[in-house]
């Protein structure tokens, strides 16, 4: 079983993105992107990605190209987010944002150079097939139709938005990149029958994700999460539009039975998923 703070995946993987540059000529777009990619991020979506392809009973380094490309994408969305033009926020992963240190110049084409790298990512995967596969899925969970559709709708967020409409939001912004690294793995794993159920628990595990991170701005501090809490100060409506704190953490827990509901439905069983999920259920960071 893979645990969601494995040390040992979680330091292999670390070596595997330090490595992803080398090829690159230096610039200070380089620089910036090590300087995001490589800071303490939590790694919940490349881990999601082993603990799946575990329960499928293939070895996780299997899944190291799709999860960093996960994770970059991640990262630029996170460089794109901090920005003056959308949150404007000055930390991130314990460390100043990527603009307030390379500039919003050089941060926009390090967040543009992490989405290429990341379909760069994909060519190291033998299969030609799933290479197609992995490719489209990728494409359509992050643009438009996906994690930045999220993103539109979420800029246009203010105290008038309704419930249904933040769980909307909440489901591209922050579900598309969860459900990504779940459906990925049945794609790895040849179980392409399975990838509109784990689109499902993925679309469900974002949604608790994002009600957990609006808590944490009342629960948490700076210093704990090492990001700025900037919702107020961007009167965005969150799930504490609609929840008390011990509503919300309710919700959470609603959440976790459906998505351990859903996940009985699958044709394997998920111990490192299942673990995962009860871990990510109780987070603080
Ligand atoms: C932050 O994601 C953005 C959200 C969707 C809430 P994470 O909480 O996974 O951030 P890192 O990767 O650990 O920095
Ligand atoms: C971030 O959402 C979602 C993406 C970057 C796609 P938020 O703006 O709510 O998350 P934080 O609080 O900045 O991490
Ligand atoms: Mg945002
Ligand atoms: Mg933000």
């Amino acid at each position: 079983m893979i645990k969601m703070n494995d040390e040992r995946v979680l330091h292999e993987f670390e070596t595997y993105l330090e490595h992803c540059f080398d090829h690159l000529p230096a610039s200070r777009t380089k620089e910036a992107m090590k300087y995001s990619l490589l800071a303490p991020g939590k790694r919940v979506r490349p881990m999601l990605l082993f603990g799946a392809l575990d329960d499928y009973g293939m070895d996780y380094h299997q899944g190291f190209a799709f999860g960093a490309a996960i994770e970059m994408i991640h990262t630029y969305s996170l460089i794109h987010d901090d920005m003056p033009e959308m949150d404007n926020d000055d930390w991130r992963r314990g460390r100043l944002a990527c603009h307030k240190q390379f500039g919003v110049d050089v941060a926009l084409l390090a967040g543009d150079s992490l989405q290429s790298l990341a379909f760069e990512q994909l060519a190291k995967i033998d299969d030609v097939n799933q290479v197609a596969k992995l490719c489209l899925l990728l494409a359509q969970k992050i643009g438009a139709n996906g994690m930045c559709y999220g993103q539109d709708l979420d800029l246009k967020a203010n105290q008038n938005t309704t419930l249904e409409q933040l769980i909307e939001i909440e489901t591209y912004k922050t579900g598309c990149l969860i459900a990504l690294p779940l459906m990925g793995a049945a794609i790895l794993a040849h179980d392409e029958t399975s990838v509109a159920k784990w689109e499902q628990i993925g679309h469900l595990l974002g949604i608790q994700f994002q009600i957990q991170d609006d808590l944490l701005e009342i629960t948490s501090s700076v210093s704990a999460i090492g990001k700025s809490l900037s919702d107020q100060k961007n009167d965005k409506a969150t799930a504490l539009n609609f929840f008390s704190l011990e509503e919300g953490q309710a919700k959470v827990q609603q959440y976790k039975q459906d998505i351990q509901a859903l996940l009985t439905q699958l044709s394997i069983q998920t111990p490192s998923i299942g673990m995962m999920i009860e871990q990510l259920s109780t987070r603080t960071k």
